[in-house]
């Protein structure tokens, strides 16, 4: 397919994902390079819903390790349990930080970043990668992205993986 999204002007963020998630997906169902398909969905995150920041943490070596973004530079590793990314991975589940200055052991990479959602990518019961989107909003994620990451996320370990 051609490497293009179309998204329509004016549409609430429920329609974004509704509009953009079969878009990803067809981008990435016959591409069988992970780091092509995690660099495209990682982009058509940031400009298809106009995040801060859209990543994969890979699990490599008991640390996780950058893998495709977009946005600012960040952090390269991160230890297991530590920070968001870190606890989503040690506790296999879904992470809403609606206020990451709240939130102890919060990883700083930009001071930009107020509220983020991190989503373990699991595997035969192994967190292969995590997916960590970041919002300069304070309290910008909520059941909505949790539902959509959630469908995304088990498309990517389903299909892609
Ligand atoms: N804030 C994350 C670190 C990764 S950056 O946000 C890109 C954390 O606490 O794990």
């Amino acid at each position: 397919m051609a490497e293009n999204l179309f998204v329509a002007d004016n549409l609430t963020k429920e329609e974004l994902y509704q509009t953009l998630l079969p878009q990803m997906k067809a981008l990435t169902q016959d591409e069988s390079n992970i780091v092509a398909n995690l660099a495209n969905l990682a982009a058509a995150l940031k400009h298809g819903l106009g995040f801060f920041w859209v990543g994969f943490y890979r699990v490599k070596d008991n640390e996780l390790v950058l893998g495709p973004f977009q946005g600012p530079v960040a952090c390269t590793r991160i230890a297991y349990g530590k920070g968001v990314c870190g606890t989503a991975w040690k506790e296999k589940r879904v992470i809403t930080v609606p206020d990451v200055n709240k939130f102890p052991g919060h990883i700083a990479c930009s001071g930009e970043s107020q509220s983020e959602i991190v989503i373990p990518i699991i595997k035969n019961n192994e967190v292969i990668l995590v997916l960590d989107v970041d919002s300069d909003q304070i309290q910008d994620f909520d059941e909505i992205d949790e539902k959509f990451l959630g469908d995304l996320t088990s498309y990517i370990s389903a299909k892609l993986l």
